[in-house]
């Protein structure tokens, strides 16, 4: 039985702020953020937006009423939820009106969450062939103005309905993986901000690559010269340049110029969002199918996915019959085009905006945001969500 991803969705917040300026603000040769990381916007998330309201906006897109009745287990990736406890996903269960026989959960290994929930959700529908999986990644990455980090921050959100006989892309059984434990990222539960040893997190991604493509090769057989793709987590888009040059001359020239022109199709989207974590692989697989044209059913993408802490795992999957069909590339390019560009200072202003932390209400002005769900406010703790479309709560 064939599973994989059925439909695939995006969203990321109405506001970004340009590369070039930020560079200039801080100082900076613009080349290095554009270039040398390979970054050009960076989306901001205004206080209405949060890890649950980029979700559930991703998710909007893309899910009809068969998809309401049939999804029975929503997997949330994330590395920036909204509660210690109560997992992210029930809110969005609640705001897109699922059916109420359903497992929910929040999944959090940096980076790498949303690949756990693929590969669950592959596990349940095995079990179960006629149910479809609802997995979500989403994240806005903070590591604080000024800092090393700031250039590589983002928001947004990936949403991804698995199911039986999918529509996009069959996802292959064999996949490698690999956990060591490394302090190259982290956010402590006190913490706004994430920690991190920049230099060390390239290394590690990098090591990480390379000890589980060799494995990922000696499992399946399969080589550089089978695939017509590879994804890779993009916490910048640079990343993914440095991997595929640790393994494009184990190919021939063809093998290597092939790989190379779809990595630039894959980061489009990415170097125009930022970072956004645990979504940034399934982005970046978004913006290549939403880009190459010369792609085929049949055609094999490999997958890398990279959460510090570390865990990695390597997979592919193969592109369906009549795959493009079933994209919306005219609505995110709508979506990116039609943000709102805001300078340094108002980037700053939003960024240094917070809720309250004892329990005071506090209502958001909503106005501005041109998103569907939203955080309206919050009082006795609590968030509340609205759904312009249908539910409030
Ligand atoms: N023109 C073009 N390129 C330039 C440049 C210029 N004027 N100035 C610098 N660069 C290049 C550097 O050569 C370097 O390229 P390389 O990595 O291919 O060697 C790149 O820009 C980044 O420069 P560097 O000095 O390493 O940047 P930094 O010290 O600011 O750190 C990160 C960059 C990514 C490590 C930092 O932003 C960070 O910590 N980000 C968060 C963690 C992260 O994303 N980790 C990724 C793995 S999970």
């Amino acid at each position: 039985m064939k599973i994989g991803i059925d439909k695939i969705g995006f969203y990321t917040p109405h506001l970004y702020v340009d590369m070039n300026d930020l560079a200039k603000a801080r100082d900076v040769d613009p080349a290095k953020f554009t270039i040398g990381i390979g970054q050009e916007k960076m989306a901001i998330a205004p206080l209405t937006q949060d890890a649950v309201t980029l979700a559930a906006n991703a998710a909007l897109e893309i899910i009809d009423e068969s998809d309401r009745q049939a999804i029975d287990f929503v997997i949330f990736g994330t590395e920036t939820g909204v509660d210690h406890s109560k997992a992210a996903g029930v809110y969005v269960h609640h705001l897109l009106d699922l059916q109420p026989q359903t497992r929910t959960v929040e999944v959090k290994q940096a980076c790498f969450g949303a690949t756990a929930g693929i590969q669950m959700a592959k596990a349940h529908i095995a079990l179960h062939p006629n149910s479809k999986v609802l997995v979500l990644a989403s994240d806005i990455a903070r590591y604080g103005l000024r800092t090393g980090g700031e250039a590589t921050q983002g928001a947004g959100a990936v949403a991804i309905v698995m199911s039986k006989n999918p529509k996009i892309m069959a996802i292959e059984e064999p996949s490698a993986y690999l956990t060591e434990d490394v302090m190259d990222f982290w956010r402590p539960v006190y913490s706004e901000y994430a920690q991190v040893d920049g230099k060390l997190s390239n290394e590690m991604y990098l090591s990480f690559f390379e000890k589980i493509w060799e494995a990922y090769q000696q499992k399946t057989g399969l080589g550089i010269g089978d695939f017509s793709a590879i994804c890779y987590h993009l916490p910048y888009t640079k990343m993914g340049l440095k991997a595929l040059r640790m393994i494009y001359d184990q190919g021939t020239e063809v093998d290597k110029e092939r790989l190379l022109e779809n990595l630039e199709h894959s980061k489009i989207y990415n170097k125009n969002v930022g970072n956004i974590y645990t979504g940034s692989l399934y982005l970046s697989f978004l913006s290549l199918i939403e880009h190459q044209n010369n792609l085929r059913a049949g055609d094999r993408i490999g997958l890398f996915s990279y959460g510090s802490g570390a865990v990695g795992e390597f997979f592919a999957g193969i592109l369906q019959p009549g795959y493009q069909e079933h994209l919306h590339a005219e609505q995110h390019q709508k979506l990116l085009s039609s943000r709102t560009e805001v300078s340094v200072e108002e980037y700053e202003r939003i960024f240094a905006a917070t809720l309250p932390k004892d329990g005071t209400a506090y209502q958001l002005d909503d106005q501005n945001d041109p998103a569907k769900i939203k955080l309206s406010g919050v009082s006795e703790h609590k968030r509340h969500y609205v759904n312009s479309l249908a539910v409030k709560m």
